[in-house]
């Protein structure tokens, strides 16, 4: 497991850039955290680390809480799921997810634990959990808003 604290945005996208560099198709990145822990703007450092701006649109990605699915085709395709609305089994057959599994993406998910099954079975490559937990108060009562801990790992 790997271990990393951040102390804004653009840190924790350049942790996700550098962590990409692991990445082939087929693997898959479950990323669990509160809400508004950076789930999304770690999934915007791997984009990042596969894509030029241009094909990411302009260098920042949207959150696809609505859609469930955003696909980017860049050097290899990454679809980015957010599973936080997900309620039946149905919408996860519908959504692509499976597709992107099995097609040679590489497969990014946000609240994997509102999945009714056991997906993993069906993960053709490597499985990392991502885990961003915001960071608490300090004794002194410095700033904690813009902390993280996020710990990296690789399930074999
Ligand atoms: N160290 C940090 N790392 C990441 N985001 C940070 C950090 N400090 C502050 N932030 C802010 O926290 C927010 C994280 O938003 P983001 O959409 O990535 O969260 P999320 O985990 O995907 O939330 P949701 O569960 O709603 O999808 C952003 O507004 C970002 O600017
Ligand atoms: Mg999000």
């Amino acid at each position: 497991m790997q271990e990393f604290q951040s102390n804004s945005p653009q840190k924790t996208k350049m942790i996700a850039r550098e962590f990409a560099g692991n990445l082939k198709p087929f693997d898959f990145v479950s990323i669990t955290g509160h809400l508004g822990a950076g789930k999304t703007k770690f999934t915007s450092g791997i984009v990042d680390f596969f894509c030029n701006e241009k094909e990411a649109g302009g260098g920042y990605i949207l959150s696809p809480t609505y859609t469930i699915m955003n696909s980017y085709n860049c050097n290899v395709t990454i679809n980015h799921f957010d599973f936080y609305r997900l309620k039946r089994q149905d919408e996860l057959e519908n959504c692509g997810f499976f597709d992107s599994l099995s097609n040679g993406a590489i497969t990014i998910a946000e609240w994997t634990d509102k999945i009714p099954m056991d997906y993993k079975k069906y993960i053709e490559g490597n499985y990392y959990e991502v885990d961003i937990a915001i960071g608490k108060e300090g004794k002194s009562g410095e700033s904690f808003k813009n902390k993280r801990h996020i710990k990296i790992e690789k399930i074999l």
